[in-house]
């Protein structure tokens, strides 16, 4: 069988945007019987929440979504990441630079903004919602299921 296409998504904690990113797409992916096909995981680029659980104000917007994501738990990225996986996609571009001064220069190239694969949204950045209110984490979850259905085609038309 062939290789499976990995992504990872990563975003600064690993308790808000990125496992939000994973528990979406892992529905998605399920919804479509691609499970066996597409690998997919998160991490943050600090570390200050691994071993965490996801943030409740992501878990309960999720909820209200139709999608579970209690069972994920926060890590950070390694270098280990830039072999094992064909697309890190950073939530923005702060997260996008800490990717691309860890990759090897031939590794850049996997890595992408997340968002910029919504057809819906104009924006490039999923906004980080940590410090703000209930609504920052309704629209991050908006951008992220956007982005989902964006990326899931580009894998199909490039992977499947
Ligand atoms: P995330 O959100 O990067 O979407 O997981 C954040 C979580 C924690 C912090 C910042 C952003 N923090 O500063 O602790």
């Amino acid at each position: 069988m062939a290789k499976k296409v990995s992504v990872l998504f990563v975003c600064l904690g690993n308790i808000c945007r990125s496992p939000t990113a994973h528990a979406v797409f892992r529905n998605l992916v399920q919804q479509e019987g691609l499970e066996g096909e597409i690998e997919i995981d998160s991490a943050g680029t600090g570390a200050y929440h691994v071993g965490h659980s996801p943030d409740k104000r992501s878990t309960q917007v999720a909820h209200s979504r139709g999608i579970q994501m209690s069972d994920l738990t926060a890590r950070a990225v390694d270098f280990g990441d830039f072999y094992q996986f064909d697309y890190l996609l950073a939530m923005d571009e702060s997260n996008y630079r800490h990717l691309y001064e860890m990759a090897l220069p031939e590794q850049r190239d996997k890595i992408h903004l997340f968002l910029t694969f919504s057809n819906e949204f104009t924006q490039t950045e999923v906004p980080d919602p940590y410090y703000g209110g209930p609504q920052g984490f309704e629209q991050v979850f908006d951008m992220i299921d956007s982005a989902s259905h964006g990326l899931l085609n580009h894998l199909k038309q490039h992977h499947l």
